[in-house]
C-alpha cells in the first residue's frame, strides 16, 4: 500500500486508524483491519448489500464510502455487537432457516439491527420488507428472512435445534456462524506471507493476440510477478468434458470471449495487483465476434481458438418410425423452443487461495463444486502428479452449478507454485460476470402430431 493520509474513526467502540490506501471503507475493513463479517459481493457498485455496516447507527453499504467520508465517524460491524444480541440474531436466523449459503446474511442482520434500534417492537413485516429491498439474496428467498426479523421484533426467537438421529430434521449446519459472518469463505482467509493475484482479461471477444507487454506492470512497486501462458509448464487447457478452455491466451493465440485471461499479476496487496493488471499492455487484432451458436454451425471460421469447427459433438437417438407416425397424423405441428441464458449470480464472486508447502506439495482452497475435478485440472496445468495437490472445499457463497467449472484455480495455483508463497485471487463482480460459464440457452426444434 502506498503512503497516504491516516483516517481516524471509531470502530466497534474503539478508536481506530486506517493507514493504507483503499478504494473504500469495505476494503479497509477487510484487508487492513481484519474485520471480515462485511462480505464483498459487488464492490464498488453498492448493489448487493453484503457489505452493510452501521455508520453512526445507520445501515450503509461500506463499498460506496470513501475513507474521507468516514473520517471521525463511528462504525459498527457484527463483531462489535453485544454477545447476547449476537446470539439473538444468530438464533433467529438459524431457527427460521433464513439462510442457505449465508453470504448475504451478515449484511441483512446489520440492516435488521438498524431497523430494530429505530422501530423496536413496532417494526412490522411490511416495513422490514421495504428496507430489505436493499439486499440481494440468491438462495433463500425473503419469506424466511422476514420470519426471522418478525421474531426479533416480537421477542419470540426460538432456540435453533440441531438434527439428531436419522429421520429428524434440524437447522442449517453452522447457521449461527454463517449468520454473523464468522464462518470464513475463501476470501476471508489471510495466511502469513499472503500475496494477491489479479487477472488481465481480454479487451475483445474475438481477437488475435499479437503482443502482451508486461514490463509496465512488472515495474510497479509491490508487484512480485506477472504470469502469462509462457509460464504454464503443463497443459494450457482445462475442461470437465472437453479440454477446450485455455487458462491463458498466449501471444499468437486468439481470444474466444471477453473472459479469456491474458495475464495474472501477483503483488503484495489486492489494489496493487489490480492496478498492475490494468498496466499489462495488449496488442490485438480484433476479429468479427461469433455470438450466435446456430449461425456458427454454418460459419467457415472457428469460434473457439484451437477447436476445429463449431460443432462440439453429435448425438443421435432413434425410437419408433417417426416418418410413418407423421404421415398418419391429421395435423403436424412444428415449433422451436428456446430457454433463456442464466447467469448464476451467486453472491460470492469466485476466489481461490493456494498455499505451497516445503515438500513441493500445494494446498488449494477452492469454492468450486468439484474438488476432485479441480485437483485433476490444476495438476495437469502444473504438469505435476495429482498426489502433490490437495484441494479443500471452502463452503461457497452460492454456486448453483456455476462453480463446477474452473475459474481462477489453475492460475492461482501456478502463481503459488512458482513464487513459493501463498497467493489468493478473488474476482470482482464484473470479472465474475465476464469469466464464468453461464447456464446456456437450449434450442429445441420439435415436431408433434395431433
Ligand atoms: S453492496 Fe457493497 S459489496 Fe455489494
Ligand atoms: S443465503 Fe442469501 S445469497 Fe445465499
Amino acid at each position: 500500500m502506498s503512503a497516504t493520509a491516516v483516517t481516524s474513526l471509531e470502530l466497534n467502540g474503539r478508536p481506530c486508524e486506517i493507514r493504507g490506501d483503499h478504494p473504500h471503507l469495505l476494503a479497509a475493513l477487510r484487508d487492513e483491519l481484519g474485520v471480515l463479517s462485511p462480505k464483498d459481493g459487488c464492490s464498488p457498485s453498492g448493489q448487493c448489500g453484503c457489505c452493510t455496516v452501521l455508520i453512526d447507527g445507520k445501515a450503509q453499504v461500506s463499498c460506496q464510502l470513501s475513507l474521507e467520508k468516514v473520517e471521525g465517524r463511528s462504525i459498527t460491524t457484527l463483531e462489535g455487537l453485544d454477545p447476547d444480541e449476537r446470539d439473538r440474531f444468530a438464533s433467529a436466523f438459524a431457527a427460521r432457516g433464513a439462510l442457505q449459503c449465508g453470504f448475504c446474511t451478515p449484511g441483512i442482520v446489520v440492516r435488521t439491527k438498524a431497523l430494530l434500534d429505530k422501530k423496536g417492537d413496532s417494526l412490522d413485516r411490511k416495513t422490514a420488507a421495504r428496507h430489505l429491498g436493499a439486499h440481494l439474496c440468491r438462495c433463500t428467498g425473503y419469506t424466511k428472512i422476514l420470519d426471522a426479523v418478525e421474531d426479533l421484533a416480537t421477542g419470540r426467537v426460538e432456540e435453533p435445534v440441531s438434527a439428531g438421529e436419522i429421520g429428524t430434521s434440524g437447522v442449517r449446519y453452522q447457521g449461527a456462524e454463517l449468520s454473523l459472518g464468522d464462518k470464513p469463505y475463501v476470501d476471508d482467509l489471510y495466511p502469513q506471507g499472503l500475496l494477491h493475484g489479479a487477472l488481465r482479461l481480454a479487451d475483445h471477444a474475438r481477437a488475435e493476440i499479437v503482443r502482451i507487454d508486461t514490463s509496465a506492470a512488472k515495474a510497479l512497486d509491490g508487484v512480485e510477478a506477472v504470469l502469462t501462458a509462457a509460464d504454464v509448464p503443463g497443459e494450457l487447457r482445462v475442461g470437465l468434458i472437453h479440454k477446450d478452455w485455455p487458462v491463458f491466451i498466449p501471444e499468437g493465440g486468439r481470444t474466444s470471449y471477453l473472459g479469456d485471461v491474458l495475464a495474472m499479476v501477483v503483488a503484495v496487496d489486492r489494489e496493487t495487483a489490480r492496478r498492475a493488471a490494468r498496466l499489462v499492455e495488449v496488442e490485438a487484432r480484433p476479429l468479427r465476434p461469433i455470438v450466435d451458436p446456430v449461425a456458427a454451425i454454418e460459419d467457415g471460421e472457428d469460434a473457439v481458438w484451437t477447436l476445429d469447427g463449431n460443432v462440439l459433438s453429435r448425438s443421435t437417438y432413434t425410437r419408433g418410425d417417426i416418418d410413418d407416425a407423421l404421415t398418419r397424423s391429421a395435423h403436424v405441428v412444428h415449433e422451436v423452443f428456446q430457454t433463456q441464458r442464466v447467469e448464476h449470480a451467486y453472491l460470492e464472486p469466485e476466489s481461490t487461495l493456494a498455499v505451497p508447502h516445503e515438500d513441493g506439495t500445494l494446498h488449494v482452497y477452492s469454492g468450486g463444486q468439484g474438488i476432485w475435478d479441480d485437483r485433476d485440472q490444476i495438476a495437469s496445468v502444473l504438469g505435476e502428479p495429482t498426489e502433490s495437490i490437495t484441494v479443500e472445499l471452502v463452503s461457497n457463497g452460492g454456486a448453483f452449478g456455476g462453480k463446477e467449472d474452473m475459474s481462477n484455480q489453475a492460475q492461482t495455483a501456478l502463481a503459488a507454485k512458482l513464487l513459493g508463497r501463498p497467493v489468493k485471487c478473488t474476482l470482482s463482480r464484473e470479472e465474475s460476470f465476464l469469466l464464468s460459464p453461464k447456464r446456456h440457452p437450449i434450442r429445441n426444434r420439435g415436431m408433434g402430431r395431433l
